[in-house]
């Protein structure tokens, strides 16, 4: 006979589903640009969650490179054969985004040790900010553990090679974007 479970603790969330059923999760970050790495996660992302929200966001202090039109216009169209894929941008607060959408679940990428400190403050914060929230951290596929939006920007501008970092369509808005720059440097 089974035992009966164990109560969970007090303002331990009952289940990761929203109300309706769906396990809806988010995925924020700046994505200036998208690269491989984001995609892998995305793709991980896929049959775990039923709603997979992309969301850019809009109201950063940190100078970007892509209009976030742009980095929308990007992402929808790298994940535009993917149903449970929505690509929203918002300002303020995640905890407060996740709110809207009804979202349990944040979904955050750990490439390496170096993320750990900045990351674990952040799902401590959103956690302490609504206690509903539950953090995930996925790992990207091994061999793009060291891909980062602003190293591939640096590379870029220096003019190296990054067609295997990034879907063909983002490198040439990346080129198109960085290469004047480039060239005008070493004019
Ligand atoms: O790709 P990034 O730049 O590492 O993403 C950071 C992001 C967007 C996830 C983070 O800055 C964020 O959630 N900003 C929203 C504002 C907020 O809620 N801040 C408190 C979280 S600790």
């Amino acid at each position: 006979m089974s035992q009966p479970r164990p109560p969970r603790s007090p303002g331990h969330p009952p289940s990761s589903r929203s109300p309706a059923g769906q396990r809806i999760a988010v995925y924020p970050g700046s994505f200036d640009p998208i690269h491989l790495g984001h995609l892998d996660l995305i793709e991980r992302c896929r049959g775990l969650f039923d709603v997979l929200y992309v969301a850019v966001l809009s109201n950063d202090t940190k100078r970007s490179l892509f209009s976030v039109e742009e980095r929308l216009d990007m992402i929808r169209q790298m994940t535009k054969g993917y149903p449970e894929c929505r690509v929203e941008s918002f300002s303020g607060l995640l905890v407060d985004f996740m709110d809207q959408v009804g979202a349990r679940v944040v979904v955050r990428g750990l490439r390496a040790v170096s993320d750990f400190d900045y990351e674990f403050q952040m799902a401590l914060m959103n956690r302490k900010l609504n206690s509903r929230v539950e953090t995930v951290f996925m790992v990207p596929k091994d061999d793009l553990t060291y891909v980062s939006s602003r190293l591939l920007k640096e590379v870029c501008s220096l003019g190296g090679d990054l067609s295997s970092f990034l879907p063909d369509i983002i490198w040439q808005r990346l080129k198109q974007r960085l290469a004047p720059a480039a060239k005008s440097e070493h004019a």
